[in-house]
């Protein structure tokens, strides 16, 4: 188990670029599939969910090649099958983006059902219903769901029973080719469902109304390659904006798209946080005691869930008692509040909502990143702690944050990786 080691207490300052956006990146990279040419990838982020999916094009016969570090160019022509290999794809949730893809090109796809993140029950039946109103069969067979059309697909009223990135964005890669109108009706969204419309109307879609709640796809015979810069992560900007505020520094976010961060940065705002937005850049600079604020997650334009653990450990040194309501994910996101109190955090969880009483300090512990975000609020925790934490389990962390480590080191933070080097160990030694 790889950790990070971080020693707390410096101040972040100077500038941070932000890469390419995840849940952008891999809804795009399956998109792929659909083109008759091939399609050059600009602005990629270097994660491990991306290489995954790239992976995953190159076994299923795709010709990917890597022009520099953050573009690629595939080439989808050589694809030859409409199943995605089960091994793999469990690993990675958006791997259901296949589903759409290939039903856009085959009429049928098989995908494992997907993994991911573990924080709690993730249905897919809002894809599903999507898939039928376009006239597809589905049957869940030994862990693979198979989506089936008789004959080509045909345009049809979505009405989306909850707001879902997932389904609506499956959604729009299963209509962008078939027969007539469709129209998906509690649209999320998201600024990545506004970057996959407009990847693919770039290929040649017609794709109207993406960034509002209702989308009208009419399809199109032929989509062709293009060249597509993927937009700025939204999520790991935001990471930043909060490290940098935790730190009571002085941070300049650069490659941003500051309309995508206005929800945080009124929460930050809120919290005493002063936040300067440029054409591109966001400045965050913190010289006043954190006050305390409730927040609530909601689908985009409000306060993303996907923020929601790392505003937790901001306001788990604020002054005053703040409430953080989680409304988008059923379960359980709130999972890594055991680890943060680990480090004398004081929050209580009741289902969907967390108190935090603010306490003056953090104190470093070993902690695990249990996913993703919960990673990246365990560091943010560790850079304002007094002594040493040690974040282990941070293969989730680097699912999706570009070169965290050297990012922060930059900033002025006392972080590195230490590989375990137990687990290159032979097993018989002697
Ligand atoms: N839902 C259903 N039925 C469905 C689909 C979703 O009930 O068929 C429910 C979910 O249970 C949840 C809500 O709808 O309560 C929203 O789920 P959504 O489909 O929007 O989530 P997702 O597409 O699976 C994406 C991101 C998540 C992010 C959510 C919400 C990707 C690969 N993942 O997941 O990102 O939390 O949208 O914004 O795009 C992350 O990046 O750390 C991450 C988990």
């Amino acid at each position: 188990m790889d950790k990070y080691v971080i020693k707390g207490g410096n101040r972040l300052t100077g500038e941070v670029n932000i890469s390419g956006a995840k849940n952008a990146a891999v809804a795009i990279i399956p998109a792929v599939i659909l083109a008759d040419a091939p399609c050059r990838l600009e602005n990629l982020p270097d994660i491990s969910d991306v290489k995954t999916l790239l992976y995953i094009m190159d076994s299923m016969g795709a010709r990917v090649d890597y022009l520099d570090r953050h573009t690629v160019e595939i080439d989808p022509r050589p694809v030859s099958t409409d199943t995605v290999d089960a091994d793999v794809a469990r690993r990675i949730r958006a791997s259901y983006y296949f589903l759409g893809a290939l039903l856009g090109r085959y009429h049928k796809a098989a995908v494992p059902l997907p993994g991911g993140c573990n924080f709690g029950v993730r249905p897919i039946d809002q894809h599903l219903k999507g898939f039928a109103a376009l006239g597809c069969d589905y049957s869940l067979d030994n862990g693979m769901i198979a989506v089936t059309a008789q004959e080509e697909l045909h345009g049809a009223n979505i009405y989306l029973d909850v707001v879902t990135v997932g389904a609506t964005m499956n959604i729009i890669l299963a209509a962008v080719k078939a027969r007539g109108l469709t129209v998906i009706e509690n649209a999320a969204r998201e600024p990545h469902i506004v970057d996959l419309a407009n990847f693919l109307n770039t290929m040649g879609a017609d794709i109207r109304g993406a960034g509002t709640d209702t989308i009208k796809i009419h399809g199109v015979q032929k989509l062709r390659g293009c060249t597509y810069s993927i937009i700025p992560d939204q999520i790991e900007a935001g990471t930043y904006m909060v490290a940098a505020a935790a730190t009571g520094g002085d941070v300049t976010v650069r490659n941003v798209t500051p309309k995508h961060l206005e929800s945080i940065s009124a929460k930050l705002e809120e919290m005493g946080v002063t936040v300067e937005e440029g054409d591109d850049t966001v400045r965050v600079v913190c010289d006043k005691p954190l006050r305390k604020c409730n927040v609530k997650t909601q689908p985009h334009p409000g306060f993303p869930t996907d923020m929601q653990p790392q505003i937790t450990a901001l306001l788990a040194i604020a002054r005053g008692t703040s409430m953080v309501n989680e409304s988008v994910w059923e379960g359980n996101r709130f999972k890594y509040v055991g680890e943060l109190r680990r480090m004398g955090a004081q929050i209580t969880v009741d289902g969907k909502v967390a108190i935090v009483e603010g306490v003056d300090h953090l104190k470093g512990a070993p902690v695990r990143a249990l996913d993703l975000r919960a990673g990246a609020a365990m560091v943010i925790a560790g850079l304002v702690a007094e002594g040493t934490t040690q974040v282990e389990d941070v293969k989730y962390i680097e699912r999706g944050y570009e070169n965290i480590v050297e990012k922060l080191v930059q900033l002025g933070a006392d972080i590195y990786r230490r590989q375990d080097l137990s687990e290159e160990a032979p097993e018989n030694v002697g």
